[in-house]
C-alpha cells in the first residue's frame, strides 16, 4: 500500500478492473468468524469517524484487539489441575500451551496489545514484512520469531484484511515454523482479501470485527477507516 492514500490520486490502481467477491460469497466460508457483539459495534462506529483523533482511535484498536482476543480463544485447550482456595481443594484449569500474537508491523501493534490485556503471558512475535517489486516475493525485514516452538496457536493481526497479500505471506511463515494451529485476527475485513486468504489458508480460522463491502482502485477497503497504521500513530 506504499505511496497510495484512502482517496487516491497515485500513479497506480492496484485494484482497477479486478472481480471482487460480493459479501454473500465470503460469508459461506466454513472458517470465517464475524463479530456480532453489541459493544464491537459501538467501538466500531468510534473507531471509523473520520474524526477519532490518534490517541482515541489507538485506544479503540487496543479494546477491540481485547475483544477479538476474548472471542477468538474461545475454542481453546485447558488443563486440569488441583488447586487450593481458602476453604478446600478444588479442580482448576489453565491455557494448555503457550500462546503467540504475531502483529504485522506496523498497523498491528496495537491489536497486539489488546490481545495480551487478555492473555498477558502471551509470546509477541514480531514481523515486518515488504514485498520485494521485481520478484513480488515477500520479504522479512524484521522478524522476531523464535526457534523453538512449543506454542498452542498463534495467531497472526493485522487490522485490515485489504487484498490478503501481507495477511498469506505472514501465515505461510508462520507455517513454514512448525506452528500446530494458525488463525488470522483483524478488524475490518474486504471480501476480497477474506476470500484470497481462506482460499490459500483454508486450514486457519479467520476473526473479524466487520466485513465491509468492497476495495476501491487504490486497494483500500470501502467504507472502510482509512490507514490503520496512519490513524494509530498520526503519521498523516
Ligand atoms: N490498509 C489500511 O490501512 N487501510 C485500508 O483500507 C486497506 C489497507
Amino acid at each position: 500500500m506504499l505511496g497510495t492514500s484512502p482517496q487516491g490520486g497515485k500513479s497506480k490502481l492496484p485494484m482497477q478492473g479486478i472481480p471482487q467477491p460480493s459479501r454473500e460469497e465470503v460469508l459461506k466460508l466454513p472458517r470465517v468468524h464475524i463479530s456480532t457483539h453489541p459493544v464491537m459495534a459501538h467501538k466500531m462506529t468510534l473507531l471509523r469517524n473520520k474524526n477519532t483523533p490518534p490517541p482515541q482511535f489507538y485506544q479503540l484498536v487496543k479494546e477491540i484487539g481485547a475483544l477479538l482476543a476474548y472471542e477468538s480463544t474461545e475454542t481453546l485447550s485447558l488443563e486440569s489441575s488441583t488447586i487450593e482456595t481458602p476453604l478446600q481443594s478444588t479442580t482448576g484449569y489453565r491455557l494448555a500451551g503457550g500462546i503467540g500474537v504475531t502483529p504485522i508491523l506496523r498497523a498491528g501493534l496495537g491489536l497486539a496489545e489488546g490481545f495480551r490485556q487478555v492473555i498477558p503471558d502471551v509470546q509477541v512475535w514480531h514481523l515486518g514484512l515488504r514485498r520485494d517489486e521485481e520478484t513480488l516475493q515477500a520479504m522479512e525485514y524484521y522478524n522476531r520469531l523464535p526457534h523453538q516452538v512449543d506454542l498452542q496457536v498463534v495467531y497472526a493481526v493485522d487490522p485490515m484484511l485489504a487484498t490478503g497479500g501481507s495477511a498469506i505471506d505472514a501465515i505461510n511463515i508462520l507455517k513454514r515454523r512448525g506452528i500446530p494451529r494458525l488463525s488470522y485476527l483483524g478488524i475490518i475485513a474486504a471480501p476480497y482479501g477474506l476470500m484470497r486468504l481462506a482460499q490459500a489458508h483454508p486450514d486457519i480460522d479467520i476473526y473479524v470485527a466487520e466485513l465491509d463491502e468492497a476495495l476501491n482502485d487504490n486497494g483500500y477497503i470501502i467504507p472502510g477507516l482509512g490507514d490503520a497504521g496512519d490513524r494509530q500513530f498520526g503519521t498523516f
